[in-house]
């Protein structure tokens, strides 16, 4: 099994970003260099880093370990019919990518996918990528660890899999005020099968003068 921590920003009213089309990036500005490192040490430590297809249009990350000494995880992008630019970041700077498509995916976009330098894409799932699936496949390249650091529709549903083993939240001490800013978890469809699920504090700490908390499941509490 692989072991997935999600890692997410979130500020005082709940938002993963400043509003709606805004990029997560703009939250970096305000924390600190401390914050910073250790963000960035908390990806080296892992095999792969996974975001949505969404966050891939609206920020388009480069998901590489920057402000710490260590390698870059293997980037991840579940994007049901290869919808995303060709021009991200993360296709283009010969890093190594694998995008997950459902097995519908028009070979044309797959190809074009495929094509990008140290991309690699897998297909899973039918009419969307089903995680449980993906994860089967990475872990057959040898994953044993992952982040995923957002948006709000894959948060929802790894949660949904149960496929998350640890949640760290960066609190960022500012309010949006804005209202349809995307909120930490959003079902795909608009329902949700969570129920309530207990989660332990585990730890808990400021740094750069931002809250991070980390929590692990109720029942692998010590
Ligand atoms: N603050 C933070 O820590 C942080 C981190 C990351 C992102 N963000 C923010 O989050 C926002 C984006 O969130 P989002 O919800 O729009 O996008 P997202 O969660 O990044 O991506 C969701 C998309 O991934 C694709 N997908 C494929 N299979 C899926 C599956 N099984 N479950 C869920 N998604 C699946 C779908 O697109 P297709 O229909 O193309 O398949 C889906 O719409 C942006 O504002 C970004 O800035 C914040």
């Amino acid at each position: 099994m692989i072991e997935i921590t999600t890692l997410s920003e979130l500020t005082i009213d709940g938002k993963l970003s400043l509003g709606p089309g805004a990029s997560s990036k703009d939250l970096f500005a305000f924390y600190g260099d401390e914050l910073r490192t250790w963000f960035h040490q908390q990806r080296a430590l892992h095999s792969a880093i996974m975001v949505g297809a969404g966050t891939v249009r609206s920020d388009d990350p480069e998901l590489t370990v920057r402000y710490f000494q260590g390698p870059n995880p293997l980037r991840v992008v579940p994007a049901s019919m290869g919808d995303i630019p060709l021009t991200s970041r993360l296709l283009n700077d010969g890093g190594a990518t694998l995008v997950a498509v459902c097995r519908q995916a028009p070979d044309a976009v797959v190809a074009a996918l495929a094509a990008k330098p140290n991309v690699q894409v897998v297909r899973c799932g039918d009419g969307r990528v089903d995680l449980a699936e993906l994860m089967a496949v990475l872990y057959g390249l040898g994953i044993r660890s992952m982040i995923a650091e957002g948006g709000s529709r894959l948060l929802h549903s790894l949660f949904e899999a149960k496929l998350v083993s640890r949640i760290i939240i960066k609190h960022i001490p500012i309010i949006t005020g804005a209202l349809e800013a995307p909120t930490y978890l959003r079902p795909v469809n608009g329902t949700s099968a969570l129920s309530l699920s207990r989660w332990s504090l585990a730890d808990m700490f400021v740094k750069s003068g931002v809250g991070v908390s980390i929590y692990t499941p109720f029942a692998n509490a010590a």
